[in-house]
């Protein structure tokens, strides 16, 4: 019998420095069998391994739409990331995964979306803002897509190559913050924390529109709270959770809240959802 934590095998093919001590890892299998079996679908995550450091959690940042590799996007923050950050490209790492529940795309068809992120939140959003950029591409599927998304400072910002490409798109609104005294001299975006922006200057219509928040929990708390006061009803929010992980797989008990595990009927939870949970924020 295959052992469920064994992890597979990839190459780190390409490391981006996004931000200061945030990089991009593009990834492939170094087994071709089992580089053609796998399969994720937008919003789940993995357990990336540094050997002899550990595991971490993180989302896959890229849309299953493009398949060529996969990609991560991670913060250093304690052991694993600063292991994982020291390794370069020709390294390898450990994979498991897919796991967890997806964005849900089907119930999207023919609505406005209004992705909304925070710092190091948008490498969920990314995947899921590619998946459906392609998607309307192929056949139309969503209308308007809007993007909001803010750092502490310019610097702060992750993917800024694609948040420009976003600007430039048809058919996308790209609103652009940092917090104050984060922006510099030639910033052309707002000054304002992302719910503020979002309420004050943005001020998304809630007709037929699914708004998907990513962030710390404190921005989660505040941009749910401003969508409510421009009429959105919670189940037209969605989000990704990132409790404490450690097996990924309903086996470890670490993640769960009440008698939900978020590893497994996570991390995406609309705000209804939350709402039921006994320790929401
Ligand atoms: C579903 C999910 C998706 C995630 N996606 C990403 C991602 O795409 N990019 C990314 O950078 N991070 C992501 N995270 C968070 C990431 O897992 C942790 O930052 C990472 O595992 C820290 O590992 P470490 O060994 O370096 O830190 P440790 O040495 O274990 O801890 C260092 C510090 O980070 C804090 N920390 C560790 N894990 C978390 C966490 N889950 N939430 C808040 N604080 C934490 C610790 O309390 C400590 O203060 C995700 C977490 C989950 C559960
Ligand atoms: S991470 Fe082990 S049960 Fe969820």
């Amino acid at each position: 019998m295959s052992n469920i934590y064994q992890p597979d095998l990839m190459t780190i093919t390409k490391v981006i420095q996004e931000a200061p001590g945030i990089k991009t890892f593009h990834l492939k299998f170094q087994d071709e069998e089992v580089a053609n079996n796998f399969s994720f679908e937008t919003g789940q995550f993995g357990e990336y391994s540094a050997f002899g450091a550990g595991e971490s959690t993180f989302c896959i940042a890229s849309s299953p739409t493009r398949p060529e590799h996969i990609e991560c996007c991670f913060r250093e923050t304690g052991k694993v990331t600063t292991a994982l950050a020291n390794l370069t490209e020709g390294d390898t790492i450990g994979f498991r995964g897919p796991y967890g529940n997806t964005f849900p795309l089907d119930d999207w068809k023919g609505k406005n979306l209004i992705f909304i992120g925070g710092g190091i939140a948008l490498p969920p959003l990314r995947s899921v803002i590619w998946n459906c950029l392609d998607l309307r591409e192929q056949d139309g599927r969503f209308g308007h897509i809007s993007i909001v998304y803010g750092a502490r400072s310019v610097q702060d910002l992750v993917y800024k190559r694609e948040i420009e490409e976003w600007n430039q798109m048809e058919n996308v609104t790209m609103v652009k913050t940092v917090d104050p005294g984060g922006e510099t001299d030639d910033w052309d975006g707002h000054v304002g924390f992302v719910p503020h922006v979002l309420e004050n200057d943005f001020k998304p219509d809630p007709e037929n529109t699914v708004a998907i928040v990513c962030g710390p929990p404190i921005m989660i708390k505040f941009a749910f709270e401003a969508l409510e006061r421009l009429g959105f009803k919670q189940e037209q929010m969605v989000t990704t959770m990132e409790n404490r992980m450690k097996c990924g797989l309903g086996k470890c008990g670490r993640c769960n809240i009440g008698s939900v595990y978020v590893c497994i009927d996570g991390p995406v939870f609309t705000a209804t959802q939350l709402a039921a949970l006994p320790n929401d924020f």
